[in-house]
């Protein structure tokens, strides 16, 4: 079993509040992603979850039991680390046996237990190297292989990729996915990568200055966000926010640039419209929702970013197909899908969307 309950958790250093009265409820085996800005938060939380950090306020149960002041030891969860932290002068089976070495388990057990691990991790040929003797990638799977032969409840990684390039970060995102098919066991996972999120969790939560600002699946995040943070925060590239005002029953205003027919409830006052990237399309000028310019174009492969200027409604990022005809300096329409837009209120919150009839 691993479930993980924080109900109005909460930590201070001296005067200031790192986390807010943070409710989370982590289902036994669910795959959490935590993600949030740099200085949000996220090591703190996981900290607090691990015992490595005290919780000031609210309380910490693991399997329905209450652990918010016990040590570590007993909450039974393996902390995988940005920094590998390997012995440098172990070899491989000696780091990852050496926490097992500080039980009181036998040699035999330890070998069964370091042999199985290292077969799940693909980390047999490699097991009587050093550290220096691999790879970033192979050194993080050996302190995730640390991790595994304790058998814990859960597992902790605290951006564990953030320190490999690219091509390994993409190539470890598969690895640890299919080491969370292969163990079932909760993992919480935290990372300022928001492609990370997407792709590894079952659940995002998305935290700013210490508070939850959107909990839910990656597509639930992507199709609804419940606020302009999240709505620019998730979503690569991200979300257009362009000011708009009500301009009658189903009608909104592009701050005089344009107006776009939306079914909007009666009582709502969206004050800004988000559109994501895919969601805009360029057409000839008289036929958009709106009108502008082109400042610059980034040709991606797949597809072509195209920034369009626009005096009220600022730079509007469209993505086009990759053979874009449109050139710098020329004059292009914007058609919004209306279907796929968010609406936002003055406050920043999302705008429930009347369904369409
Ligand atoms: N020991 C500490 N004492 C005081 N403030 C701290 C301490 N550790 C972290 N903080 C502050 O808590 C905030 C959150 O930090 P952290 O959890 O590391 O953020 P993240 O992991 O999201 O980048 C930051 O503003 C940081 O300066
Ligand atoms: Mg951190």
């Amino acid at each position: 079993m691993g479930t993980i309950s924080l109900r109005k958790a909460g930590k201070q250093y001296g005067t200031s509040e790192i986390i807010r009265d943070l409710d989370l409820e982590i289902a036994d085996g669910e795959f959490v992603v935590i993600v949030g800005p740099s200085g949000c938060g996220k090591s703190t939380l996981l900290r607090m979850i691990a015992g490595l950090e005290q919780t000031t306020s609210g309380k910490l149960l693991i399997d329905g039991r209450d652990v918010t002041t016990a040590p570590p030891v007993e909450r039974k969860l393996a902390m995988v680390f940005q920094s590998y932290a390997l012995y440098p002068h172990m070899t491989v089976r000696q780091n990852m046996g050496f926490g097992l070495k500080l039980t009181k388990l036998s040699a035999d057990r330890i070998k069964a237990k370091v042999d199985a691990a290292a077969d799940t991790l693909k980390l047999t040929p490699l097991l009587d190297r050093y550290p220096r003797e691999l790879s970033g990638g192979q050194r993080q799977r050996v302190a995730i292989g640390r991790a595994i032969v304790r058998e814990p409840v859960g597992f902790l990684f605290d951006e564990p990729l953030s320190n490999l390039d690219a091509a390994l970060r993409v190539d470890m995102r598969l690895e640890i996915a299919k080491l969370h098919r292969a163990l079932g066991a909760t993992m919480i996972y935290v990372t300022h990568d928001q492609v990370e999120a997407m792709t590894l969790a079952d659940r995002i939560v998305v935290l700013k200055d210490g508070r939850v600002m959107q909990q839910g699946t990656p597509h639930e995040l992507y199709e609804t966000p419940a606020n302009l943070f999240v709505a620019q925060f998730i979503g690569s590239p991200k979300m257009n926010v362009l000011p708009c005002s009500r301009s009658g029953e189903g009608r909104l205003d592009l701050s005089g640039e344009g107006a776009i027919e939306l079914p909007l409830a009666s009582e709502a006052a969206p004050v800004q419209i988000g559109a994501r990237p895919e969601h805009l399309f360029l057409v000839a000028p008289e036929s958009g929702h709106c009108r502008g310019t082109v400042e610059a174009s980034e040709y991606l492969g797949g597809n072509t970013s195209v920034f369009v200027r626009n005096p009220r409604l600022g730079l509007i990022n469209v993505s086009a197909v990759a053979d874009s005809p449109f050139r710098i300096g020329e004059a292009v329409g914007i058609r919004i899908d209306g279907a796929r837009a968010s609406l936002f209120g003055a406050d920043g919150s999302a705008i429930a969307r009347r369904q369409a009839a």
